[in-house]
């Protein structure tokens, strides 16, 4: 996965493409890179490392003033994150520019190719291979876009291309298969990019491009065409957030910012979603009442911390609609042969809508016939395109790498969902539903409460700086929490951090408890006194061996201050619902430990938002 930025119109293009470099920075920051062409020769830039760097590297070393640029943040997958790996990629002579998201996966042989016809590699990409491949096309006497679409036909795997032709100063082209790439429609000016937050403060007017398509921008007009040449259908849209809200808004961390969003991001996620009655209408879902009857098995699939909501998810869906409903990690799904068919709901979820592994799990679910519903953040994106049905969570966009307020945006869909189901199959009374409905509907402020009170959990962080190691402990949907909580440590503070469901600790990890070590438990609310009764006697244990518990507890709960050496109160909720106030202590306690630390809140190594390959 990697940002792509192309620029055709009146502003200086290096400044247009590095700004909105910036703003997909989260897709990757190993190295970027910008060209632009003037005086029928292309000029190039690129950098090791972070979007500084090559701004550092233009101050010194500025380009020529050009209309016409392309632009590229990388995660890399082929070749180590260096200066010479960085793209734009240019061809033999020069004459194309080009950058790159995804992964060739028939790149060896088709370097070989080259390679026996002469031409000598300079990076280890596989996208230089495709620049070379373009310019041997246009070289030849192909306009761009037609050279694009003649590569694209040979190459196996999964990109979004966007080159320049030193030749033609009016024309920027793109192709897409399997990666994100959007077209902003601008006035005199037209822009490429893997998400609109790159050219969102130019232009609010976007069109999505579609699988297997190529599109050729010049400052007037937009042409987009199949691989086979045909002129596709575009579909426009209005992107209905603003700049101020990709903005950090006065916060260090965007991640901090979108913590403290969270009350309004839920809020947002609730909105519109059911009557006076609490009847729940879920337009977005374009399956029948009577599919949705017919299912008798549920699939949740996802990655990283949207895995841990689908986790939640099974909890609230099997007691809410007795529908078994498995959950499974998007990358090991296709590879077991698993058990779908037409009567099964596969839901993915994903933020991003982008991640490979969920999209080709929902595709591997397609072919088995199975209905698949997506749960996701951003609008137009893949996994919900190419989904049955869709539940959007209205978070607005999440540019932090590690996710807040998507996970818990994310949970309030996965509960509506389950809430639905039941409306439909009447597993549910209408009186019961409405019971979780205001609930939810009081999450907003239940949260906004754990924030108000959140200085506890700040001086805790500073109070943990150097710890080496953090357990966390739930059980029932508390350990889900857990695992988000540890997660969260690690993406965040890079310390070994591991999440356990309570019960098992005495199974096996009971044995790294030492003194001092810091356990974090998330305890249930009373009213399921057994469960609570459970995880009282798991911190007895965890204390009895001189640990350092940190509890979640809701108010009241005076039953858990003897096994509490510091006590994190949150509020009174029902028990499916803990996780939406659970775990914002810990998304605070991992971001401040990572601020204090001194690590890259927003940009964790080694990680990406948006993972676009498998
Ligand atoms: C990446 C991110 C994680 C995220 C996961 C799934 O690994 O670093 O924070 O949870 O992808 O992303 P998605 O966009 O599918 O929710």
């Amino acid at each position: 996965m990697c940002g792509i930025v192309g620029y055709v119109g009146p502003q200086a293009a290096v400044d247009t493409v590095v700004n909105g470099l910036r703003r997909l920075e989260y897709r990757g920051y190993d190295s970027a890179g910008v060209a632009v062409v003037a005086g029928g020769r292309l000029h190039l830039a690129k950098k090791a490392g972070k979007l500084g760097n090559l701004e550092k590297e233009l101050a010194e070393h500025p380009l020529p003033t050009s209309g016409l640029g392309i632009g590229h943040t990388r995660w890399a997958t082929h070749g180590g994150p260096n200066d010479v790996n960085a793209h734009p990629h240019l061809s033999a002579h020069e004459r194309v520019a080009l950058v790159h998201n995804g992964i060739v996966e028939n790149y060896v042989r088709l370097r070989g190719e080259l390679e026996a016809a002469g031409l000598t590699m300079t990076s280890e990409t596989d996208s230089e291979v495709v620049a070379h491949l373009v310019a041997q096309q246009v070289e030849a006497g192909a306009r761009l876009d037609e050279a694009l679409r003649t590569v694209c036909g040979r190459l196996e795997g999964t990109f979004t291309l966007v080159a320049v032709d030193s030749q033609d100063p009016t024309a920027v082209v793109a192709a897409r298969r399997n990666s994100p790439l959007v077209v902003g429609v601008g006035q005199g000016e037209n822009f490429l990019a893997s998400d609109v937050a790159a050219f969102i403060e130019h232009t609010r007017e976007a069109i999505e491009l579609g699988q297997d398509q190529v599109v050729r921008i010049t400052a007037d007009a937009i042409e987009v065409t199949t691989f086979d040449g045909s002129p596709a259908e575009v579909r426009p849209y209005h992107v209905d957030w603003d700049l101020s809200a990709a903005e950090k808004g006065g916060y260090d961390w965007f991640m901090r910012k979108e913590i403290h969003e969270q009350p309004r991001a839920v809020a947002d996620t609730l909105l519109g979603r059911y009557d006076a009655n609490a009847r729940l209408t879920l337009d977005e879902i374009r399956i029948s009442e009577d599919e949705l009857r017919s299912i008798d098995k549920i699939v949740v699939i996802a990655c990283g911390t949207a895995f841990y909501a689908g986790m939640v998810a099974k909890y609230a869906i099997e007691h809410w609609t007795r529908i078994p409903c498995e959950v499974e990690l998007a990358s090991e799904f296709r590879y077991r042969d698993p058990i779908v068919g037409p009567t099964t709901l596969v839901v993915a979820i994903s933020q991003s809508g982008e991640t490979a592994d969920t999209l080709m799990a929902i595709r591997h679910a397609q072919q088995q016939r199975a209905r698949v519903l997506a749960v996701c953040n951003t609008n137009g994106s893949t996994i919900p395109r190419e989904a049955d049905a869709v539940i959007y969570t209205h978070a607005g966009p999440e540019i932090g790498v590690a996710s807040t307020k998507g996970f818990l945006t994310q949970l309030v869909a996965c509960y509506l969902l389950g809430l639905y189901l039941a409306q439909v199959r009447g597993t549910k009374f209408g009186d019961e539903i409405a019971a979780v409905m205001r609930e939810l509907a009081a999450m907003p402020d239940a949260i906004a409460a754990v924030l108000d009170g959140i200085q506890p959990v700040l001086d805790l962080a500073a109070e943990f700086v150097d710890a080496p190691s953090v357990l966390f402990l739930g059980r029932h949907v508390g350990y889900p929490v857990a695992l988000e909580g540890a997660l969260k440590l690690k993406e965040l503070a890079y310390i070994h951090a591991e999440g356990f469901a309570a019960g098992e600790l005495k199974h096996g990890p009971i044995a790294l408890l030492e003194n001092d070590l810091p356990v974090f438990a998330v305890v249930p609310p009373k009213g399921r006194d057994m469960l609570h009764a459970k995880v009282l006697s798991n911190l007895q244990e965890v204390r009895a061996r001189g640990a350092r518990t940190v509890v979640l507890a809701e108010e009241d709960d005076h039953d858990v201050t003897p096994y509490a050496d510091v006590l994190i109160r949150l509020p009174r909720v029902s028990t499916l619902l803990q996780p939406l106030v659970a775990t914002v202590p810990l998304q605070v306690f991992a971001c401040e430990l990572a601020s204090r630390k001194g690590h890259d809140v927003d940009q964790p190594r080694n990680l990406a938002k948006s993972v676009t390959v498998e």
